[in-house]
């Protein structure tokens, strides 16, 4: 084991996290009233540039005067390559009360990227004299983004979770696709006349986990844009979560339940990670490291895998 230690990311729920555009206050209700742990209103590419201001205005009035409830409450804003961003963090930073709890910083490309929008974020907090910091979730969705996953998950302690997304970082990339997320029609495996699909996001989604815990941040996978497909959205959401992400970012109402679900360990999983602790503690009263549990080998590594849930499982009970 390293001599460093493995940083816990934030205590709070990140299962799924509904998005809706600034530009579309009639939905903000909606959204608040729904099942989802994570609010992020946007103000970048689901908002039209003539649309910009008037989003952004909306979504301060909506911070404060709507009930989001236990909800986490963030703000997309525009990215560094824009006219727009740095209206965004002022204008949020000077009218929005401490309910707005988070930035989401779309398409890091560089650790200076998550610095200047710091340095702007931390000059206001200190003139306004905010008491709660601001955090920030971070978007991977660039060939520079994923080069430099590490050097941007340490570049600020405001960083709460990092997001990976599908359609800008296959454009970026240059990939053959135009789905957001899931299989593609093109990359699979071929054998004895058979084509067996597989994961064109695998590597970049694992690079951004492992990111993410060496720097005690929460990994989530990004949108599924085929709102109807449940299934294609249920096998995403499976495999980021073996994956080590603790959500999924929801563009449609119906997709919430579905990352609750997925996200939310089964009392029966629940139940299996408390006797596997039972067993091991059972085990080292007895001296020893390894034991037999369901006729398989369970070791020391096994309390830490079972202590993900049980961790988990706490949270969202002392969410209810
Ligand atoms: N949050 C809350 N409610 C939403 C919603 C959202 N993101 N999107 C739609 N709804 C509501 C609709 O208002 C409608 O409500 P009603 O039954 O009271 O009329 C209901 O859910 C069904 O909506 P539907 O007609 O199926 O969808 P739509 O055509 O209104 O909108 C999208 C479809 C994809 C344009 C819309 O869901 C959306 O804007 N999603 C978020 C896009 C986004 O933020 N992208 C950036 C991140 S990738
Ligand atoms: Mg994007």
């Amino acid at each position: 084991m390293s001599f460093q230690i493995q940083p816990s990311p934030v205590a709070r729920l990140n299962r799924s996290q509904l998005f809706g555009p600034g530009s579309r206050p009639e939905i903000f209700v909606k959204m608040a009233e729904s099942e989802a742990d994570v609010i992020n209103l946007d103000l970048e590419d689901s908002v039209a540039p003539d649309d910009k201001e008037k989003a952004r205005s909306n979504v301060i009035e909506a911070i404060d005067n709507i009930d989001w409830k236990n909800k986490t409450v963030s703000v997309r804003i525009n990215s560094l390559d824009t006219p727009y961003w740095y209206r965004d963090v002022i204008d949020l930073l000077e009218n929005c009360s401490e309910r707005l709890d988070n930035l989401t910083i779309p398409k890091a490309g560089c650790a200076a990227d998550i610095y200047a929008v710091d340095a702007l974020v931390s000059s206001i907090e200190k003139e306004t004299a905010r008491s709660k910091n601001i955090g920030f979730e971070i978007l991977i969705e660039s060939a520079a983004g994923i080069t430099n996953v590490n050097e941007i998950a340490n570049s600020s302690s405001r960083i709460e979770s990092m997001a990976f997304g599908a359609a800008d970082f296959a454009a970026s990339m240059g990939m053959v696709t135009t789905g957001i997320g899931g299989t593609q029609e093109g990359y699979y495996m071929h054998h004895a006349g058979q084509k067996y699909w597989s994961n064109p996001w695998h590597w970049a989604q694992a690079s951004l986990v492992a990111a993410c815990r060496i720097n005690g941040i929460l990994p989530v996978d990004g949108p599924y844009g085929d709102f109807n497909d449940r299934e294609g959205f249920f096998a995403e959401a499976k495999r980021a979560s073996t994956l080590g992400m603790v959500g999924k970012w929801a563009i449609h109402p119906n997709q919430v339940a579905l990352a609750n679900e997925v996200f939310t360990p089964s009392l029966d999983a629940i139940e299996e990670a408390k006797e596997i602790i039972k067993a091991m503690n059972k085990a080292a009263a007895n001296g020893e490291g390894a034991t037999v549990f369901k006729g398989r080998m369970v070791d020391i590594a096994s309390i830490k895998q079972a202590e993900v849930l049980v961790k988990l499982a706490n949270l969202i009970e002392n969410d209810l």
